[in-house]
């Protein structure tokens, strides 16, 4: 065979092959068909919702005696991703948001796990008080937005940033 034989052939698949993506029909109907059985098979990959044991006497507001006040804003802003107390309200049940927020509440407990404080050493909590600080008074990127949006309550004003994180800097 010589090459000037090869040539045609590999046209010939390249332009087939062309030609099937161009007929399968990428029409609106169609997408919209496709999601909706996505969605429904999504539905049949719920996520574990069974929460760590808890063990009080690890935990942070106990160990820190936080007061009151900052305990109720850590509970309602924090301890859903950073703790063993996560709640799991109706929308935690719909997949794909369900993933993402298994997949929030995973990697929020593997940085910083306010229900196995005790079990951190002292520069690890010093380190995680000083990046709280970070996060929640000077990025803001803590409680994260995706959560605030579904959640309102977890929201914090600047006056309670400010307010909890002062209190953080001071448990280093
Ligand atoms: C919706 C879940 C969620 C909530 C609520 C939340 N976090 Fe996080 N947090 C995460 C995730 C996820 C990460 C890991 C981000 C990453 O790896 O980039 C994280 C990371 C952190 C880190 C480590 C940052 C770093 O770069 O090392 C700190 C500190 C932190 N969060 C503090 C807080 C504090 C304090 C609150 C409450 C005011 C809070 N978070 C609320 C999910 C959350």
């Amino acid at each position: 065979m010589t090459l000037e034989e090869d040539k045609p052939l590999f046209t010939t698949t390249l332009s087939t092959s062309f030609l099937n993506i161009k007929n399968m029909k990428f029409s609106k109907k169609n997408i919209f068909i496709g999601l909706a059985v996505f969605l429904v098979i999504a539905q049949f990959f719920p996520i574990d919702k069974t929460n760590p044991p808890i063990e009080e006497s690890l935990d942070f507001i106990k160990i820190q005696q936080a007061p009151p006040a900052i305990a109720t804003m850590l509970k309602a802003s924090c301890y859903d991703c950073h703790s063993h107390h996560t709640e799991y309200p109706w929308y935690t049940s719909v997949a794909p948001v369900s993933w993402m927020i298994k997949s929030h509440i995973k990697n929020g407990r593997a940085k910083l796990n306010f229900s196995e404080w005790g079990n951190y050493d002292a520069q690890q909590k010093s380190q995680k008080m000083e990046k709280s600080v970070e996060v929640v008074y000077e990025i803001k990127s803590m409680p994260m937005f995706s959560y605030t949006v579904m959640h309102r309550p977890g929201k914090l004003t600047n006056d309670q940033r400010k307010e909890l994180t002062d209190w953080f800097a001071q448990q280093k």
